[in-house]
């Protein structure tokens, strides 16, 4: 269902069958009685957990924002510059567009008027961005859904008349499973023709002494960010949750690729979640997974756009080589994509 929010720029892509604490609710169900338990990452983003976000993509341990940004700096003419002209520039989670800005300028010091359409989760955040880039940028045409990626990438490609570029930044892939970001790519490929392209940031495989910190910053917004999830469960669920009880862990799965986030229980307890009517028991030290963030070496950056219908067409890399910008554009005959 889509319905057309207080700007006529802003779509909102609903779930027909689902309000957000529902399927908050059953996400919670379902995760905490797993074994191991485990809460889904796509709930640290309330509106404190997005400020926080916020704060973490500053931190100086958290280099990934920093060196996208050096990337774009250096190369957005040249990347804008590999695209069909007047290419629709269409970016999943948008966010404030911060990053964004440096390839929508180049687009526009190139194409003159832009199409831009940003899609995110956040209607406030977009409402927020339309109206600030709007100020901005007179020469942008913008058109922004909020709501689901799947929902706004399919009501934009299926109205847009020129080529398009997917732009997937700040290695958001990376919170998927390697399995799961094949097959959203999958999907996103089914949406696109042969002109257009996908411009994601990966962020790659580098030792513990980097990405340990990274993920468990000296200041303490990461572990503030991770047990904020704990205070939505609490606000927004009813649950008896306390601070204290848990702390914040980030370890690096050498072999997997990936950070792991965990809410580790610092005692022997029981918690009560009021609205769905749940206690929870945990032992001492017991974990809950709140997080992976997978991190690529070239090879599996390859053959995850191989996997997905895609070539890896350039790739752009910052001083250290530490974080890749990648320009992946479809396979000319696509065998018939193999189950995963
Ligand atoms: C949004 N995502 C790419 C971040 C990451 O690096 O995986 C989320 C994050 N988690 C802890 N710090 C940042």
């Amino acid at each position: 269902m889509t319905e057309t929010l207080s700007s006529p720029q802003i779509i909102k892509a609903q779930d027909q069958f689902e309000s957000p604490t529902m399927a908050f609710a059953r996400d919670v169900l379902k995760g905490l009685n797993n074994t191991p338990k485990r809460l889904s990452s796509v709930y640290f983003y309330d509106e404190r957990g997005s400020q926080l976000f916020e704060e973490i993509c500053e931190l100086e341990e958290y280099y990934l924002t920093r060196k996208e940004t050096e990337i774009l700096q250096r190369s957005a003419a040249e990347i804008i510059s590999k695209l069909p002209l007047n290419t629709h520039l269409v970016e999943l989670g948008s966010g404030s567009s911060t990053k964004t800005r440096i390839l929508l300028e180049a687009a526009m010091a190139r194409f003159g008027t832009t199409q831009y359409s940003p899609i995110d989760v956040s209607a406030e955040i977009l409402t927020d961005t339309v109206n600030d880039l709007n100020h901005r940028y007179p020469q942008l045409q913008l058109e922004a859904v909020a709501g689901r990626y799947e929902f706004g990438m399919e009501y934009i490609l299926k109205n847009s008349t020129t080529s398009n570029c997917i732009m997937w930044l700040g290695s958001s892939i990376g919170n998927l499973t390697r399995v799961e970001a094949t097959q959203f790519l999958r999907e996103v490929r089914k949406n696109i023709s042969a002109q257009d392209s996908l411009l994601l940031g990966i962020d790659l495989r580098k030792g513990p002494e980097i990405l340990e910190p990274a993920y468990d910053d000296a200041r303490g917004v990461t572990a503030d960010f991770n047990l904020n999830l704990l205070d939505r469960l609490n606000n927004e669920l009813g649950g008896t949750f306390e601070r204290k009880n848990f702390h914040h862990q980030a370890i690096y799965n050498v072999e997997e690729g990936r950070i792991e986030m965990y809410l580790v229980s610092n005692i022997d307890q029981e918690v009560e979640i009021k609205n769905i009517g749940v206690s929870i028991s945990f032992k001492k030290d017991e974990k809950i997974l709140t997080e992976y963030s997978y991190k690529y070496s070239h090879n599996e950056i390859n053959a995850l756009a191989e996997a997905s219908g895609f070539f890896l067409e350039q790739q752009w890399l910052d001083d250290k080589g530490w974080f890749s910008l990648n320009c992946f554009k479809t396979q000319n005959n696509a065998p018939e994509l193999r189950a995963l």
